[in-house]
């Protein structure tokens, strides 16, 4: 399995956002964070990524204790839902982010980083477009920038919070598809959290519920629907 978590807890203060969560994602599989706003979904992505540190719990990837690596060592890809890119950079220079301030002795050659820049770009369907700036893009073009400038640095996994939230409902469909077509392909180990259960139910090989800090139900999407472990998970579908 790709990624333990066990007895996680991050307080703000003395209030738990993540509320002792235990959590096991496999290697190359599609997880969900789906909960209400203010469910803890974001706090759970930030420490998983080891942007917040929580003070209770353990970590470990492909067995490794991972809790107190620092973030840039982890290896991993982060999408976030808007404005993400810099403005004052290419589309190329964007994805090639990651790469180029990697230290001098890990860094791949320019040669190589160009090499990756457009491939990445003609994965992503993006292709003549690495001399434009973010603002020159549509929304879907912008989110798929994001995308590869995730994928650019060979993440050991995935982590989108909410990467389409700032898309029109068409836009949105679209590129969930897409997505999912793209994780079928790499065979990256994903966690995405959603506040949208269609979303979640359509993506993800699993779900997770969370609920004030906790996590209510995991469960593929046909378990959640046909039993539903708590009034909570049951509603929240419902919904
Ligand atoms: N930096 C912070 N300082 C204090 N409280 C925080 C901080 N970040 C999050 N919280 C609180 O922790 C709780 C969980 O927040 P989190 O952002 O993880 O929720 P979420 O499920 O991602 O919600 P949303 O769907 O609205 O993005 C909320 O009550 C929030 O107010
Ligand atoms: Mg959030």
């Amino acid at each position: 399995m790709a990624l333990e978590i066990e007895n996680l807890t991050k307080r703000f203060g003395k209030f738990p956002a993540v509320n002792n969560v235990s959590l096991t994602v496999e290697q190359g599989e599609f997880m969900a964070l789906l909960g209400p706003s203010g469910s803890g979904k974001t706090t759970l992505l930030r420490s998983i990524g080891g942007l917040d540190l929580p003070e209770e719990g353990t970590l470990r990837f492909d067995g490794q204790d991972i809790t107190h690596q620092p973030a840039r060592e982890r290896r991993v890809g982060f999408v976030f839902q808007a404005y993400a890119l810099f403005r004052h950079m290419t589309v190329a220079r964007n994805i090639a982010f990651g790469l180029d301030v990697k230290p001098w002795s890990s860094r791949p050659s320019r040669r190589e980083i160009r090499a990756r820049v457009d491939a990445l770009l003609a994965r992503m369907q993006l292709d003549g477009l690495g001399d434009r700036y973010p603002s020159q893009l549509s929304g879907g073009q912008r989110q798929r920038v994001a995308l590869a400038r995730a994928l650019a640095i060979e993440p050991r996994i995935l982590l989108l919070d909410e990467p389409f939230g700032a898309l029109d409902a068409k836009v949105r469909k679209d590129l969930r598809q897409w997505l999912r077509a793209l994780h079928d392909e790499t065979k990256l180990t994903t966690i995405m959290v959603t506040h949208d259960q269609d979303e979640a139910l359509a993506l993800a090989d699993r779900v997770a519920v969370m609920n004030r800090g906790k996590i209510e139900q995991v469960g593929t999407p046909a378990d959640l629907r046909s039993t539903p472990a708590t009034p909570f998970v049951k509603d929240f579908l419902a919904s």
